[in-house]
């Protein structure tokens, strides 16, 4: 079994990753701190996992909570339910939460973990390759607002990760490329050695053979760790695991959160800022075709846009909720694959950028 873990003083914690994990109830029961439990899972996972967590059944004062399946259902209405199904069980300020899911289960868990009686304990329990590698470590929880999505959330950390690989052969194959591109931004922004193992295994990864499945959601989580143990809160260096998130999040919205995976649309984003890298002069062609040719083998691309659609795009991203200085966009780049930085661009250049890609 591998451990990495999240540095930060008190609130450390591990981040346990093995082929198995769910069918040995010690490593989740550690860290279960009385006797009242409550899994939030959602319909699908539950129907797949749900019995796993069987021995909990058993040995705790247990509750499940199964909330309908997709992002649309991230809401506060879904935080309600949580709290009901709390508050009638009489949970006490010592009940802990396990997310048995995706991303959405384990920002809405974390979220609700962080507001019930002011804080409880949660783990979670992470089933798609982006939750393993991404969502489920570093504390950031979160649930949408009807126009903007993760604005309502707190910075609250959990008590343990438990990453079972097995879990992620039942991903279909969507879900898992869009949690590989994540895995590949780890490698541009933070570790060249990285990137290189990735690209030299990539076949092995797509037809995702455990071995190096947990290889790779091992080091990313060390790099997640690494960057959230520095800047917790985001006030520095975390900004940089937002490579391609600038583009992503205006083609998410451009072609609309139903049509487009996040996964896919920050894989067409780290090409275009491979390109903006390139554009700024940092990056050198070479390596920002690495980039561009180990996502192409993911079947990503940037796609065709036209002047009109562009400008919608530019206006998109000039709404995002990180936008300090107005008409400035915060652009994370790459000095070379494994070295990131920011720079502050104005509109006129990326319109300029994109225009000529
Ligand atoms: N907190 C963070 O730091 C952070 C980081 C990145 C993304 N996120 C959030 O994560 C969410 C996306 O997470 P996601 O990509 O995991 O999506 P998701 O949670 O919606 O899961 C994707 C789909 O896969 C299904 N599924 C989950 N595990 C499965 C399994 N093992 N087998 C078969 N099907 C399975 C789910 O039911 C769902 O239909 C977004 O809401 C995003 O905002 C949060
Ligand atoms: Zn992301």
């Amino acid at each position: 079994m591998q451990v990495v873990t999240v540095g930060l003083g008190e609130r450390s914690y591990p981040i346990y990753i093995a082929k198995g994990l769910l069918s040995k109830p010690e490593i989740l029961t550690q860290h279960i701190k009385s006797n009242d439990v409550v899994v939030i899972s959602n319909a699908t996972i539950a129907e797949l996992y749900l019995e796993k967590l069987q021995f909990l059944r058993e040995e705790y004062n247990y509750d499940e909570i199964i909330l309908p399946d997709g992002e649309q259902y991230k809401t506060l209405a879904s935080l309600e339910i949580i709290f009901d199904g709390l508050i009638q069980n009489n949970c006490s300020r010592k009940t802990t939460l396990i997310a048995l899911g995706g991303g959405v289960i384990g920002d809405i868990t974390g979220f609700a973990a962080a507001c019930y009686q002011r804080g409880i304990n949660f783990i979670q329990v992470p089933t798609t390759l982006l939750a393993q590698v991404d969502s489920s470590v570093g504390g950031k929880t979160a649930v949408n607002h009807p126009h903007a999505k993760n604005m309502i959330g707190a910075f609250y950390q959990p008590q343990a990760v438990i990453a079972d690989i097995d879990v992620l052969q039942t991903l279909s194959k969507r879900q898992y490329l869009a949690g590989l591109a994540e895995v590949i931004k780890y490698g541009c922004i933070y570790d060249a050695e990285f990137f290189t193992w990735l690209d030299i295994n990539i076949d092995e990864i797509l037809q995702c053979d455990t071995r190096y499945l947990i290889t790779l959601v091992q080091r990313s989580c060390k790099i997640k760790a690494a960057i959230v143990s520095q800047d917790e809160t985001e006030q520095g260096l975390r900004a940089i695991l937002n490579f391609g998130h600038t583009f992503g999040h205006a083609l998410e919205v451009f072609h609309g959160y139903e049509n487009i995976l996040h996964g896919e649309a920050v894989a067409e984003g780290m090409m275009m800022a491979a390109y903006a890298s390139q554009y700024f002069g940092t990056l050198s062609n070479a390596e920002s075709q690495r980039i561009v040719k180990l996502l192409e083998k993911l079947n990503y691309t940037i796609r065709k846009y036209s002047a009109i659609d562009l400008e919608k795009i530019i206006q998109t991203m000039l709404k995002d909720k990180k936008i300090e200085i107005p008409g400035q966009l915060r652009l994370v780049l790459l000095n070379k694959i494994g070295d990131a930085y920011i720079k502050t661009v104005s509109t006129e250049m990326i319109s300029d950028f994109l225009s000529n890609l």
